[in-house]
């Protein structure tokens, strides 16, 4: 978006009115991390994200006041990436960069500095690389585990995976290694080894990745227990391509260097992969040099860079500079502008997200643009499509903003030949008639204010809820969810709303038709005779030897019966994701789960004053009153009645009450517990989630650190280790014992000996 955030004078008078535009601010800055995070409505380009954020931390400077608690200033934009690997605790909290997009903006960055520091300092530039940041644990020298940044506090255990990326020592060569050591860098698939990997999908049948970087994260968060051999074998060659080039230091108590360049030397000389482009300047002249070196001269690098990161090589200076909760005071990102390229906008459609918003998309011949394919790009509202002038018709710019998000910069007039027609914006909802609206006075988006029925709506909220970061249900995706809320047949669909979603039979699903249209044309694809092909048929039907044993009528589908057991296995997930599922605006999984582990039920959310969920860790104003609000409206509290009725369970076994956990610094503050087996009353991940919200550390193995296990039927290997090592073993109801009372409440072991 054209934003008006960008560049706007200062109010330097008035407090309240700073006060408004902050909040605004905070709601985009949010809404966008919302819609990035699940990819479900359309985002905003990085560019402007980034003025956003720059305006609010302006505003944040000039009144201190105005820095909520959850202000995005003050958090990282990643999102706890809540998937099959186990979590993984940081020993150090990951943090990201503030950038800057100018020389003037980083030498103004420079100067603020070296005031601060009070003394000369060197510069370290290097090149900022666009792939996966992940954090190596080195114990003694060997290799523990290797973790993606996650939420900077909490990532996924990759570590199974790490090990067939070559170039990752398992064992550190040399000698003197610190008993812990978080080294920290970036996983991506070099140029060369990522177009290889394309024309290999492509011969495959398969389709190619959009960019490097989705690739290398696709490729080092697979589960290999998922995979057939043939399968196992593709993805550890996939892995195989993968490198990793470090870049900094988390936890290490004191590093055997005074420098961040000479951490560099340390790191490979015992055997850890630096980059061979980093350069030690002294003077931002000539990092600013650097800088306009690699700008011109990006394709000469080995692997995709997205910007130049320069940082204090002096250590002693990054102790004394801190970091925000965000970012560090001593190193700064400079990103490089987008690249541009021109292509043909076909047409302007609108379409209609899970919160309502009606949304004009420019549909346009397929281009490839800074390493990825593209042919949709977001055009905001009806006063964007106007500001930036461009006609269904027209050859257009387009730039790759950032990372990601492409974005049409405006039409080539000279190239105009007369055929180029005006967009008009629909009066009404494309998908259920209704009058749009904006949601307020003044808002220039326009929305759809159906949101209980609006088919659109539903089917987007359904499916978020099948989403990774909600309730991760298998075979609830994008066409499950229009198939259960927009079929062709029947006419009624099984989910009006997703009050119905815990309740649904095979009776409601059996006779779910879905026609697949080309994405080009709009038209109903064939079958070869003539029939239109059905996708996501929930049903099938009887074989020979079915009918042979009396089966009439349609059958059950393999993917409608794992729907139902899937939604079935999803009523007594955590609660964290049960919030998430709740679709209430800005409870994303990093909120929810503040709120789950502070509060433990839901009925303990909602008893609650705005005022108080604001004050728990992780939640602040904006979040509270969303809570509040969402509990407002009389067919959400309908879907908690429906879900409740339907057994889906609305708290966390064995949480000590609101506030109780944190109170009493968690009672099991200090302790690690491994917890295996099928443990009656928990998922896998819910025991995992209710330890740590008890104050505890929830590992994946068992060593001589482990305080206890709990173990239930299945245990394996794990329970075999424990008891070698004489850690004490508890059941589900001792499980649920020391969650509410820590180890005080264990009656005392009883041993052979
Ligand atoms: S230093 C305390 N150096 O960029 C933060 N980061 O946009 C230390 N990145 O989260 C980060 N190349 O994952 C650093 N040479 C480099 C980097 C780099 C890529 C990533 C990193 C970071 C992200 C911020």
């Amino acid at each position: 978006m054209p934003d008006a955030a960008a560049g706007k004078p200062v109010p330097a008078d008035s407090l309240s009115a700073a006060g408004a535009e902050a909040h605004t601010l905070t709601e985009r800055i949010l809404a966008a991390r919302d819609a990035y995070y699940d990819r479900s409505e359309p985002v905003i380009a990085d560019v402007d994200y980034d003025s956003l954020v720059q305006r609010l931390e302006e505003l944040e400077r000039l009144f201190p006041e105005l820095q909520s608690q959850d202000s995005p200033t003050q958090t990282v934009g990643g999102r706890a990436e809540t998937t099959l690997f186990d979590p993984v605790q940081h020993a150090e909290r990951m943090l990201s960069l503030d950038n800057v997009f100018s020389i003037e903006e980083f030498l103004g960055w420079s100067e603020k500095v070296e005031r601060d520091s009070g003394r000369p300092v060197h510069y370290l530039c290097e090149l900022k690389i666009d792939g996966l940041a992940i954090n190596l644990r080195y114990e003694n020298g060997v290799l523990v585990t290797a973790a993606t940044r996650g939420d900077g506090v909490v990532g996924e255990d990759v570590s199974e995976n790490i090990d067939f990326v070559s170039g990752i020592p398992r064992r550190l060569a040399g000698s003197n290694h610190p008993p812990l050591m978080e080294v920290r860098g970036e996983v991506f698939f070099p140029a060369a080894s990522f177009a290889e990997l394309n024309a290999a999908q492509v011969e495959s049948g398969e389709r190619p990745f959009a960019n490097a970087r989705n690739a290398a994260s696709g490729s080092l968060r697979q589960k290999a227990s998922s995979k057939t051999p043939a399968q196992l074998l593709l993805m550890k060659a996939r892995l195989g391509r993968l490198r990793m080039l470090v870049h900094g230091i988390g936890a290490w108590e004191r590093p055997a260097a005074l420098s961040q360049s000479e951490v560099y030397g340390v790191l490979a000389n015992w055997g850890l992969p630096t980059s061979e482009y980093f350069r030690v300047v002294p003077s931002a002249p000539e990092a600013a040099e650097f800088i306009e070196y690699y700008g011109e001269h990006r394709s000469s690098v080995s692997h995709e860079i997205d910007g130049i990161v320069i940082k204090i090589d002096e250590l002693e200076l990054h102790a004394e500079l801190g970091a925000t909760n965000r970012a560090p005071r001593w190193a700064i990102a400079y990103k490089y502008p987008p690249e541009q390229v021109n292509t043909k906008l076909v047409d302007i459609v609108v379409s209609v997200g899970r919160t309502g918003r009606a949304t004009p998309f420019a549909v346009m011949e397929k281009v490839r643009v800074a390493g990825s394919e593209v042919r949709q790009a977001t055009l905001h509202n009806q006063d964007v499509v106007r500001a930036k002038g461009v006609l269904i018709g027209d050859t257009i710019v387009l730039r790759k903003a950032g990372d990601v998000i492409p974005e049409v910069l405006g039409p080539v007039v000279e190239l105009r030949d007369g055929t180029e027609r005006e967009f008009v914006m629909p009066t009404n909802c494309p998908e259920c008639g209704t009058l749009l609206a904006p949601a307020k006075d003044g808002d220039i988006d326009l929305r759809c204010p159906n949101a209980r029925s609006c088919p659109a709506q539903v089917r987007g909220r359904v499916e978020h809820i099948g989403s990774r970061g909600a309730l991760d249900i298998e075979v609830l995706g994008e066409v499950a969810a229009a198939a259960l809320t927009q079929p062709t047949v029947p006419d009624t669909p099984p989910l009006p709303t997703e009050a119905g979603l815990f309740t649904l039979t095979l009776a409601d699903v059996l006779p779910i038709q879905v026609t697949v249209r080309d994405a080009e044309t709009g038209l109903a694809k064939e079958d070869q005779d003539g029939t239109e092909k059905l996708r996501m048929p929930f049903s099938r039907n009887p074989t020979a030897s079915e009918k042979k044993t009396g089966a009439t009528g349609l059958q059950p589908s393999a993917s409608a019966i794992k729907l139902l057991a899937e939604i079935d296995r999803a009523k007594t997930k955590p609660l964290w994701r049960i919030l998430v599922s709740l679709n209430i605006r800005h409870v994303g999984p990093v909120a929810a789960r503040a709120l789950a582990n502070h509060f433990g039920s839901l009925d303990a959310i909602r008893n609650s004053a705005a005022a108080d969920l604001a004050l728990v860790d992780g939640v602040g104003g904006i979040i509270a009153d969303a809570v509040v609000d969402w509990f407002q409206v009389d067919w959400h509290r309908d879907i908690v009645e429906a879900w409740t009725k339907a057994g889906v369970q609305f708290s966390t076994p064995g949480h000590p009450g609101p506030g109780a956990a944190e109170a009493a610094g968690g009672v099991l503050s200090g302790l690690t517990v491994v917890a295996t087996g099928s443990l009656e009353g928990f998922t896998r991940e819910g025991a995992q989630e209710a330890i740590i919200a008890a104050g505890g550390k929830s590992a994946s193995s068992v060593s001589k650190n482990t305080d206890f296990v709990a173990a239930g039927p299945g245990a394996g290997s794990k329970l075999a280790k424990a008891e070698t090592l004489g850690i004490r073993i508890l059941d589900a109801d001792e499980f649920r014992i020391l969650l509410r009372e820590g180890p005080g409440g264990l009656s005392v072991a009883v041993t052979d000996a």
